[in-house]
């Protein structure tokens, strides 16, 4: 069993964000990236295994459900990540889930996390938790099978986004899991600013840290998602 350290940051590279929570998401915690569709989720989960492995010497798996991983990878490129080249370094993984569905959740999960050893990964990527759990239809095997999972990338030392579709207008994100499954909730919203789609980050909640409490702007330019740190009034 490794030992984690309290303190130690995972930081995401993400330009505006790591200052924001004291320079990373806790080592080992699931960070739940809540938003509705074309609210930047996918980019920003990419950008935190990219980064990881380009800038931080860790390795990293990205289970995709929502879009296959050639799809992905095409888009993903527009901004410079390279995800092919570093899956072929053996820096990171990805895997598509698409084609696993019918071996259930089980199979699904096993295949994941033997993916992760595999590589010996540090930060995972589940995209999204709301298609992976789509699998499972008793509620009592959802809510054991994600409490084992959530205990053994603590035990590893795994620090995992995984994201979550919410419909526009919803109060809650549906999951029925979130309180205790997530460490930290972040929301990208989209909304509309005199005629123009905009998106704001929020960070709803970041257990053992001091963070920023306001609403930020996202923006998406040809080299990826940023978080602008100063706050909306
Ligand atoms: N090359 C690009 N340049 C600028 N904005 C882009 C580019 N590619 C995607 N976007 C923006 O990002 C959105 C998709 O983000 P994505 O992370 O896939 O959303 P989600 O996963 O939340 O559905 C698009 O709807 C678009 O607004
Ligand atoms: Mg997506």
């Amino acid at each position: 069993m490794c030992v984690i350290r309290l303190s130690e940051r995972v930081p995401t590279g993400i330009d505006g964000l790591d200052t924001l929570i004291e320079g990373g998401f806790p080592r080992g915690d699931v960070i739940l990236v809540a938003g509705g569709s074309g609210s930047g989720k996918t980019i920003f989960s990419t950008q935190f295994i990219y980064n990881g492995a380009t800038r931080y010497g860790e390795k990293g798996v990205y289970a995709t459900f929502e879009e296959d991983s050639k799809t992905l990878k095409r888009n993903m490129l527009r901004f410079g990540f390279d995800l092919e080249k570093l899956e072929k370094e053996g820096a990171i993984k990805v895997v598509d889930l698409e084609t696993l569905k019918g071996g259930g959740l089980s199979a699904n999960v096993e295949y994941v996390l033997g993916t992760l050893n595999e590589i010996n990964g540090k930060r995972l990527v589940i995209d999204s938790l709301t298609a992976f759990l789509s699998a499972c239809t008793e509620k009592l095997e959802y809510r054991m099978l994600m409490h084992l999972i959530y205990r053994m990338l603590k035990t590893r030392g795994v620090t995992t986004i995984m994201t979550c579709s919410v419909p526009r207008g919803a109060k809650t994100l549906g999951l029925g899991i979130e309180e205790f499954i997530a460490d930290s909730l972040l929301s990208l919203e989209n909304s509309i600013d005199n005629l123009e789609l905009k998106t704001r980050f929020l960070i709803q909640k970041m257990r053992g840290t001091d963070h920023s409490r306001r609403y930020h702007n996202v923006i998406v330019t040809d080299k990826g998602l940023q978080i602008v740190p100063f706050t909306i009034t």
